[in-house]
């Protein structure tokens, strides 16, 4: 499967990928919650793995990547919340993963990781933490293809959204267009129709949402409703 992951969201007028995450889903029902997926406007399956260690919460791991990936027809967004996350971006490229995303939080060696993200194929993001400022980035956002910027403290979904979030998004377009990357910026955590509009028009490129999705009457819908906010819409 080709990744879509093509730099044309300088012009604003463009959709954002949306990126439900099926952390929010119905696990019981996987099988049916990918499929329902599959025939929704989302661009990607946004799957979240948490080690009880970076983050204070266990979610699944390699087996139930590669359950999702057999079923799923769109591309696999993996969310790393791990420590070593090197020991394991092999088997999750293996399980399905088409974009693999650690935290800038756990990477001490970072450049390093994201060189062993592309070179087995797939695309490659970092995470930032809600207190960890953007010009952390500086000398690696010219090698990242999505920077994924946390609007909650990661490990749980349904949580509250973080304002502050907005700013960070501006000063990290600037720091992309100053370095010349082609970076993606991906909003993870607290993700609704409210903040949607605002979000896109700050400068995110794709906007993953959990419980916003699962939790609605009719996540097909409210998907087409995140996909077709505009940035010209009134402010909220
Ligand atoms: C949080 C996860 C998020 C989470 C988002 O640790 O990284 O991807 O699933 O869920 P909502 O949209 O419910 O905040
Ligand atoms: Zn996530």
């Amino acid at each position: 499967m080709v990744v879509p992951l093509v730099h044309h969201f300088n012009f604003h007028a463009m959709k954002p990928i949306i990126s439900p995450s099926i952390l929010a889903a119905d696990f019981a029902n996987l099988q049916i919650e990918v499929e329902m997926l599959n025939e929704t406007v989302a661009d990607w399956i946004h799957v979240d793995i948490m080690d009880g260690v970076f983050v204070p919460n266990l979610s699944f791991g390699i087996p139930v990547c590669d359950a999702i990936s057999r079923h799923a027809t769109k591309p696999l967004d993996v969310h790393l919340m791990i420590e070593h996350p090197e020991k394991y971006v092999e088997a999750f490229k293996d399980a399905g993963a088409h974009i693999i995303t650690v935290h800038f939080e756990a990477c001490p060696h970072l450049h390093r990781n994201i060189q062993q993200i592309k070179n087995l194929g797939c695309k490659a993001g970092v995470a930032l933490n809600p207190h960890s400022h953007v010009q952390l980035l500086e000398d690696i956002i010219e090698d990242v293809d999505v920077v994924c910027l946390m609007s909650v403290n990661p490990g749980f979904g349904g949580q509250k959204f973080i304002e502050n979030t907005y700013k960070k998004i501006m000063i990290l377009k600037e720091l992309i267009s100053d370095c010349n990357s082609n970076a993606l910026i991906e909003i993870d955590g607290g993700v609704n129709i409210h903040n949607a509009p605002k979000l896109v028009e700050a400068g995110a490129d794709i906007l993953v949402a959990g419980s916003f999705v699962f939790k609605s009457n009719d996540p097909a819908g409210t998907i087409a409703d995140l996909k077709n906010i505009s940035h010209i819409q009134p402010l909220q």
